[in-house]
């Protein structure tokens, strides 16, 4: 059976990183176009890397939930036959035990050069202008996809999308595109679609089966009964 699973901020809500689009609009306090553009950065360079630089340190005080675990024992029981592809910039898959986690978003914990291209893990601080481990040029930034940046690994992730069984959706209002847009492609292509997240997202009525409540709890649920309709049972 062939699954892809997309992942969203709801899914680490639980594990206490804050989701994108709160009450007030803001993200950490910042509003998205003054840290997550590139026009941005060209600005002040300085600002954003204290915010990214804040938010990679935060990860220290985070943990996993159940949620991450369970798409860790999918992994276990589907091996290729999942693509796990998560828009969250956190680790909170790789520390839950997924091992091939597809960030389309980038990632707090590497560092892209701007002089040489190379992506290097990084769990410092960016903002007093490190060199670059392979170039030496000082121009590193947050390996991160900013608004009007293209994501990473699109041809991977449609092909999969093209050649799905199941697609599911975790913790994401459906508002940014190119992900948002996963559904109807997989759809298009026969797959059948379920959403799990606290409430409907934008996009709920594209979904064949739709679940609403914390991914905590959803998650696990629906981990163990697809791999109880595959005939195995992989709960410890
Ligand atoms: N369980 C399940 N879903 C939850 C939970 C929870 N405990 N808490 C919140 N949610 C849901 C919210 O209801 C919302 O629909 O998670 C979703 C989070 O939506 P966003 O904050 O918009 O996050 P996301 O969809 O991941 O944003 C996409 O936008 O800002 C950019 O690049 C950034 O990757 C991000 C992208």
């Amino acid at each position: 059976m062939k699954v892809v699973v997309l992942t969203g901020a709801g899914i680490s809500a639980e594990s206490g990183v804050p989701t994108f689009r709160d009450a007030d609009g803001l993200w950490e306090g910042h509003r998205v176009e003054d840290v997550a553009t590139p026009e941005a950065y060209e600005a002040s360079p300085a600002a954003v890397h204290r915010f990214y630089d804040a938010r990679r340190a935060a990860l220290d005080a985070v943990a996993p939930n159940p949620a991450h675990t369970a798409l860790a024992r999918l992994e276990a029981a589907l091996g290729d036959g999942l693509l796990l592809v998560t828009q969250n910039i956190d680790d909170l898959h790789e520390r839950g035990g997924s091992t091939r986690v597809h960030h389309m978003h980038g990632e707090l914990r590497s560092a892209l050069c701007r002089g040489c291209g190379g992506r290097t893990p990084w769990t410092g601080d960016l903002g007093d202008f490190p060199p670059c481990p392979s170039c030496g040029v000082t121009e590193l930034r947050p390996d991160v996809v900013w608004f009007g940046e293209i994501p990473y690994g699109m041809d991977e992730i449609q092909d999969a999308l093209a050649e799905a069984d199941l697609f599911v959706s975790v913790g994401t209002s459906g508002a940014v595109y190119p992900a948002a847009g996963f559904v109807q492609y997989a759809a298009g292509y026969g797959a059948r679609t379920l959403e799990l997240n606290l409430v409907p997202s934008d996009g709920s009525h594209l979904f064949d089966e739709c679940r609403h409540g914390r991914a905590g709890d959803l998650v696990p649920a629906w981990v163990d009964e697809l791999l109880a309709s595959l005939g195995g049972d992989s709960r410890p």
